[in-house]
């Protein structure tokens, strides 16, 4: 059980996200004692998380208080894990190197518990070869890692290096919830078939294009690969299934019947008039947000130095679905670069969804145009986490998700 936990806070910005691990964990019931390095006491006060952890918290290494001065081999060993959070590029060269020069870097080498690091960093610290090589090392010694978030940062820029999300770090370190587990292999086929016999799926998949003249057109990165994915999955499971496409480079399923669509504007029209004759619509398309506002007729010229482009708000395909007087069960996604349970969860009351699968974008671990993905799937009064796996595997469970919750909606319905 982890319940007595050790928390190593380094000195950089993501520090203040460190409080809200200590109160998360306190509200588990996790008995948490901080230690924080010098320079981290220049961002958050040590008196915060003692008041936060209701434990005093140690800054140095010799401490002429601590009994003997040995209080790095007390605290570590009286940890159950510790987590470095958030963890310097600095720290983790000293840990990949076997450094004790302060208390933190101490009692990480004197510990025999896990260790796991949440590193925070400048993305271009992050890519740095000797930073990877650094993590590679600590993970080759068993050191787990939890993986830095895509966004922007407090630097300015955008990319790879913000700490974790708290809630997520918590969830991992008491082993609620990860977000990112090792691939599995299980068989989900076999679970999934004939469950949707006789149901009638629409799935809407791949990017769009939108038009700017004869040549030209705004899209995104979406390869297509989850939509196509699930339409497999869906006919494996009995159901029979149209899919909407947008332009990608995959062979669409035998059994499908096929609409293929380029613009929002086609997609939109194309499963509004086909979604009342559907039992499910899955909506794993990435459709543009905006289009622009006219479409020239002939090749825009190259004459001045800067050109502006007027975009318009596309129409919102599955919020219209879910209107219908015979709405079906109403599947969105929710591609997101950070806080992607706020936003999944806003988009599914926002749009009167049945369910929502979430997942990360323009991460290491998966979403565009990869084979792989997890997702977190919410949905009115429940949640649950796919972890990463091969995309036919995860649209199977998903399909096997969806099949239990539409089953769960119609007896909630027939009860009443
Ligand atoms: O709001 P956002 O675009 O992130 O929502 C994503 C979900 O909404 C996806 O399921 C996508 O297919 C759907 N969507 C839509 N019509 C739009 C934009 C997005 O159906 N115009």
């Amino acid at each position: 059980m982890n319940n007595r936990i050790l928390l190593a806070v380094c000195g950089g910005i993501a520090a203040y996200k460190a409080a809200e691990l200590t109160r998360l964990l306190r509200k588990k019931n996790v008995e948490v004692q901080v230690v924080m390095t010098e320079s981290a006491t220049q961002f958050v006060s040590a008196l915060t998380f003692q008041a936060l952890s209701g434990n005093p918290v140690q800054t140095r290494l010799l401490d002429e208080y601590e009994e003997q001065a040995m209080g790095h081999i007390h605290l570590a060993r009286w940890a159950s894990s510790i987590v470095i959070a958030p963890a310097t590029a600095n720290m983790i060269a000293k840990l990949s190197y076997g450094l004790a020069d302060d208390l933190v870097s101490t009692l990480c080498l004197a510990a025999t518990c896990p260790i796991y690091v949440a590193p925070a960093m400048n993305q271009a610290m992050w890519h740095n070869p000797v930073t990877q090589e650094n993590i590679a090392r600590l993970k080759q010694r068993g050191i787990s890692m939890i993986d830095p978030e895509q966004g922007e940062q407090a630097c300015g820029e955008t990319g790879i290096g913000r700490m974790a999300e708290p809630a997520s770090i918590c969830a991992r370190l008491i082993g609620d919830k990860p977000y990112l587990m090792p691939q599995t292999n299980v068989d989900s086929t076999q679970k999934t078939r004939g469950i949707l016999e006789g149901v009638k799926v629409l799935i809407s998949a791949g990017p769009t294009r939108e038009p700017l003249d004869p040549v030209r057109y705004i899209t995104n990165r979406s390869s297509g690969k989850m939509g196509y994915a699930l339409a497999e999955a869906a006919l494996q499971a009995g159901a029979s299934v149209t899919l909407v496409t947008g332009v990608v480079n995959l062979k669409a399923p035998a059994a499908a019947e096929v609409v293929q669509v380029e613009t929002a504007e086609q997609m939109y029209h194309a499963v509004t008039s086909r979604a009342q004759e559907h039992n499910i619509y899955i909506g794993a398309a990435a459709v543009a947000d905006y289009a622009p506002v006219q479409i020239k007729e002939q090749k825009i010229k190259t004459q001045a130095h800067e050109s502006t482009i007027i975009l318009q708000k596309t129409k919102d395909i599955l919020a219209a679905v879910a209107l219908l007087p015979h709405r079906p069960f109403v599947v969105g996604f929710a591609a997101e670069t950070h806080d992607l349970a706020v936003y999944a969860k806003g988009k599914l009351v926002r749009k009167k969804l049945d369910m929502i699968a979430a997942n990360w974008v323009g991460k290491e671990q998966g979403g565009f145009d990869r084979d792989e993905n997890s997702l977190h799937v919410f949905w009115h009064d429940g949640d649950k986490v796919l972890p990463m796996t091969s995309k036919t595997q995860l649209a199977q469970q998903l399909i096997a998700l969806i099949s239990k919750r539409m089953n769960e909606k119609m007896a909630a319905k027939i009860a009443l």
